[in-house]
């Protein structure tokens, strides 16, 4: 039992139980031992002196959440605690059953201080089941109450076999599970980023961000401000964003999201040109390798870009209120694969990091979890693509993944899942009810009885790859207010219809019902603060007529 600094391991005795603490040197006694975490040479001691566990209890994930804009030292220990020190455990010890537990990680009754961190551990648990199989893993997310109480319900957890589903959440003594919900279309017609804003986006000269930038430039009048390592001429993508938008949308400035410093410099400098703040931060910056968790580097865990930027962006964003924030992270974080511990653990723990922002600072926060890109940035050329896709990873083309972001984010902030495939055996049948975009939330399962799995089906059908023409020009130069007022109609068709629509798309052909025609309406009326006349919908042939009958004199 690797015991947590908190107490619950006081209340915890069993005969045959080894405690691991953490101190400043190696000591051994009867039944208890003390490592440097930090120190490779206190693991070997402790494989020496310890013989490899049946069971191994491993509460230093069970923490007090730690306050993301406060010193960086708490939440770089806790995301060690979470990560690379469970890593060393796992590569010390080869258990047959491997319990990880935290406290207050999942959103369930609203009231937590969610500990962001502990999705690290989640996730390599996770993925440990898959990497030796015949372990039995999983992880406990205890209620966060005095330490004896939290102790009682992890016995009962324990003993309780809906402990069986790989992660269960303890709250007011019930399990609950993960379970996915459709996203729904929004009724109030938002834009999803600001007609004209400016925002940063790390890691936007990648496969994604070249494929994306130019859909948001154009369709809100947007500019951005690219931040990547690598020197301007040597990316290629930002030659070919530059080409098409223009200096004027793309400024780009060479810097690392590890660096506060740097990152803060570029954007002071980018506000400057554009006299104004910047609007919000789209997160892409990130990198992806393949490696088992024996052979991961723990040491260098914490110099990831997805969490490491993510926590420099939030400081960023504390200084510019109303600025929004959009993390890209990935299905791998929830749907464990072998290899992915890594890559697995820092997008888990980006969107529980969204989760905690939301819950409990003014920033608000989407954390977008990818499926695949068709052959874009870390998924170009990718070997084990037919793996992911058969095991319901979609393989989005870039077209589809623009639209699933533009519908994602006019939903309020939160989670949410974009392109899994529900017909996909490991998926099928096991979810409450179906969406391709699906969002993250907790539902009561019943003690004793097995309780739902967290995967899904999908209303819309699996998709297929969409053939979508480039955007005609406007007639009169820029289009001016029907530009606008098109680009909203598109988003709310698309957002009800599930597809990506045109300005020469002509409703009729679209395949709309009555009833949501009059959802358009609706939707039109909130989004343009007009009156739409229901004459309006039927008389003009195509989104572009439409936009233009309800371009104000
Ligand atoms: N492609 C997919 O199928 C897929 C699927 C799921 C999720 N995602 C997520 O979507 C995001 C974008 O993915 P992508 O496929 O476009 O990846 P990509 O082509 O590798 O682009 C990532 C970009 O991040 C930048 N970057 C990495 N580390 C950085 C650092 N420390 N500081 C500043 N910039 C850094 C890199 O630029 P420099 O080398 O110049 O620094 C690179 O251009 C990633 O977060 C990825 O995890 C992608």
């Amino acid at each position: 039992m690797f015991a947590d600094d908190l107490g619950l391991a006081d209340h915890l005795t069993a005969p045959d139980t080894i405690i691991v603490t953490r101190g400043d040197r190696f000591t051994a006694g009867p039944g208890r031992c003390t490592i440097d975490p930090a120190a490779p040479a206190d693991w070997t001691a402790l494989r020496q002196a310890v013989p490899s566990p049946a069971t191994l209890l491993y509460l230093w994930s069970y923490l007090p959440a730690p306050d993301p804009a406060g010193p960086r030292d708490h939440v770089d220990r806790a995301l060690r605690r979470c990560a690379a020190d469970l890593v060393r455990a796992l590569q010390t010890f080869h258990p047959d059953r491997l319990v990880t537990v935290s406290r207050r990680l999942r959103p369930i009754t609203g009231a937590e201080d969610l500990c962001y961190p502990a999705a690290a551990a989640a996730a390599i648990t996770a993925t440990l089941a898959r990497e030796r199989p015949g372990t039995t893993t999983c992880h406990l997310d205890l209620p966060g109450d005095a330490p004896a109480d939290d102790a009682r319900t992890l016995l009962r957890a324990l003993a309780d076999h809906s402990a069986r589903h790989g992660e269960v959440a303890w709250r007011d003594g019930r399990p609950h599970v993960k379970e996915l919900h459709p996203v729904t279309e929004p009724a109030d017609g938002r834009d999803p980023l600001r007609r004209g804003g400016r925002y940063l986006v790390t890691g936007g000269a990648g496969g994604v961000g070249a494929a994306l930038l130019p859909t948001l430039a154009e369709r809100y009048d947007a500019a951005f401000l690219i931040v990547g390592r690598r020197p301007p001429e040597d990316s290629p993508e930002l030659r070919d964003l530059r080409r098409t938008l223009g200096s004027r949308r793309i400024r780009y400035h060479r810097a690392d999201v590890l660096d506060p410093a740097a990152l803060e410099a570029a954007v002071t400098d980018a506000e400057a040109a554009w006299e104004r703040p910047i609007d919000g931060v789209l997160h892409l910056a990130g990198a992806y390798h393949l490696r088992p968790l024996t052979d991961e580097d723990p040491d260098a865990w914490q110099a990831d870009a997805k969490v490491g930027g993510l926590l420099n962006l939030v400081a960023l964003l504390r200084d510019r209120p109303g600025a929004r924030l959009i993390t890209f992270s990935s299905l791998l974080g929830h749907l464990a694969t072998a290899g992915c511990a890594a890559y697995g653990a820092a997008a888990a723990t980006a969107d529980a990091l969204a989760e905690h922002l939301n819950a409990r600072t003014a920033i608000p926060a989407h954390s977008l979890a990818w499926g695949l890109w068709q052959n874009l940035g870390v998924n170009r050329d990718n070997p084990y693509e037919a793996a992911a896709v058969q095991r319901g990873v979609l393989s989005l083309p870039a077209a589809q993944g623009g639209l699933f972001a533009r519908v994602l984010l006019r939903r309020p902030p939160g989670v949410y899942y974009a392109g899994l495939n529900p017909r996909a055996a490991e998926i099928r049948g096991t979810v409450h009810d179906v969406g391709l975009l699906e969002r993250l939330t907790l539902v009561p399962g019943e003690e004793g009885v097995p309780a739902q799995p967290m995967l899904c089906h999908d209303p819309f059908g699996v998709p297929v790859e969409v053939a979508v023409p480039a955007p005609p020009p406007w007639p009169e130069g820029g289009g001016g207010a029907a530009a606008g007022i098109v680009h909203t109609i598109q988003d709310t068709l698309e957002g009800l219809l599930g597809q990506p629509v045109q300005p020469t798309d002509r409703l009729y052909e679209l395949g709309v019902s009555s009833i949501q025609l009059l959802q358009i309406r609706a939707r039109l009326e909130a989004a343009l603060g007009l009156e739409v006349p229901n004459s309006a919908l039927f008389e003009q042939p195509t989104l572009l007529d439409l936009a233009r009958s309800l371009t104000p004199a």
